[in-house]
């Protein structure tokens, strides 16, 4: 049978890893797919650098339309980035009858129920594995594997940077600002690393996979997204020493209320195996009502291991291809009709448990005085560690975990706290998850 012809906007470093898999295992992947599937044209406006890259095995043109108006191209795949001229081409793609795999997050948290209904309009598909945690096959198992279940939460360090920032901070006892300057001179983090420090990437990925997970629609723009920026390195050591680590989890989770979508530094107890997820690599852990805890690891970024997810997806779209369109995976696992516009809810309706550092007078009193407002807030102490003041200094540190509430009895306890004249400087406010 005659190859998929693929067409490939964008040959930086993802694409250059599709080019070398899909011709080191071409035999294989012949095998499994049922068809050859081949790169037929590369657009990219560095012509010649693309050209070194693909030698005389595809045309090279620096005109992405070129390769959407052809007609002997099936499949478009976008690697672009971003959602600018990415967003024109995808939905010019699926105008002009292109099926389309991409591996942009940004352009599918944010206009995804823009680009999936076109696509159903056109009885095309768009895949997108390779968005969400790179060389990992979470939406393949969140949209198949987990089908019948009743998925709870999930859980992710789904942001690699992130997490070799906050291992090195643990490792090394160094602040923040020290270990990024550190991950960008070794080219972890980016020249502008501000989406993956903000939290932004990890919330573009949180949000497709709370989408996949509920049957609802991509909703980025509700999440609650906070970075890695304040974190300080004596809040590690603290939470090492009560029996956490601190990760940058995107979290999303089903409640009788609505849907938690949120992304911030969380504590985790250690002896979780999600805990002991170093360096750049990621994991996502998914609870469903009838399989219980899954975890997934792997890369989530990279050349070759952000190709094999997006190699996954060409497989898929080859092999259903030929289907009804009515018959295919659906785009968010669930039929588009049965979609639902489930709330999600404000930050200040979660529950959660919460690490609090406050540093106070040390003398007597201090500590009857929070634990009212606590109380008095309906916040219960699940542990406590006060440090002794250094010799001279007649302040300490107090290091509390609470048991779950709501985020808007803690903020209210807090800004009591605050208001206390024994209560010095700023009070740190870490959101803690036994994901048990
Ligand atoms: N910048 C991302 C990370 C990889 O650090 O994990 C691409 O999403």
């Amino acid at each position: 049978m005659k190859p998929i012809q693929v067409g490939l906007l964008g040959i930086g470093t993802v694409g250059g890893g599709v080019f070398t898999v899909l011709e080191r295992n071409q035999d294989e992947i012949l095998r499994r797919a049922g068809r050859g599937i081949r790169i037929h044209t590369v657009a990219d406006l560095n012509v010649e650098r693309a050209k070194e890259l693909v030698h005389d095995r595809a045309q090279v043109v620096s005109d992405a339309r070129a390769v959407i108006a052809n007609p002997e191209i099936d499949i478009v795949v976008e690697l672009i980035g971003g959602y600018g001229i990415a967003k024109d081409l995808v939905l010019e793609a699926i105008a002009a009858g292109k099926h389309v795999v991409t591996a942009n997050k940004a352009l599918i948290a944010v206009h995804g129920n823009e680009i999936f209904k076109a696509a159903h309009a056109k009885g095309v598909m768009v895949a997108f594995e390779a968005a969400v945690a790179g060389g990992i096959p979470i939406i393949k198992a969140l949209r198949e594997g987990l089908t019948a279940n009743r998925i709870e939460w999930i859980a992710g360090i789904i942001n690699g940077t992130t997490n070799f920032i906050l291992s090195e901070m643990r490792d090394k006892g160094s602040d923040f600002a020290t270990v990024l300057k550190e991950a960008q001179r070794l080219g972890y983090a980016e020249a502008d690393p501000t989406f993956d420090i903000e939290g932004i990437d990890a919330a573009h990925k949180v949000s497709i996979m709370s989408a996949i997970a509920f049957g609802i629609p991509m909703q980025f723009d509700k999440a609650y997204v906070e970075g890695i920026t304040n974190l300080a390195a004596i809040d590690i050591k603290y939470a090492e020493q009560l029996g956490y680590r601190i990760k940058l989890l995107g979290i999303t989770k089903k409640t009788s209320t609505g849907i938690e979508l949120r992304v911030h530094p969380t504590l985790i107890p250690t002896k979780r195996l999600i805990a002991n997820v170093e360096g750049a690599m990621n994991a996502v852990q998914v609870f469903g009502d009838a399989v219980g805890t899954t975890l997934y690891y792997g890369k989530g970024a990279g050349s070759e291991p952000t190709a094999s997810a997006v190699i996954a997806d060409l497989v898929d779209v080859t092999r259903l291809m030929t289907a009804d369109p009515e018959n295919r995976v659906p785009h968010l696992a669930f039929q588009p009709d049965a979609v639902r516009d489930t709330v999600v809810l404000p930050i200040g309706e979660i529950t959660t448990s919460y690490y609090l550092r406050l540093r106070v007078a040390d003398q007597a009193g201090v500590l009857a005085d929070i634990t009212k407002i606590l109380a008095s807030h309906g916040v219960s102490i699940d542990a406590l560690l006060q440090k002794e003041a250094n010799e001279g200094e007649s302040q300490t540190d107090l290091v509390m975990l609470t048991h779950e509430t709501k985020e808007k009895n803690m903020l209210a306890a807090i800004a009591d706290m605050q208001g206390l004249k024994t209560v010095v400087g700023e009070i740190v406010k870490i959101r803690l998850e036994n994901l048990s």
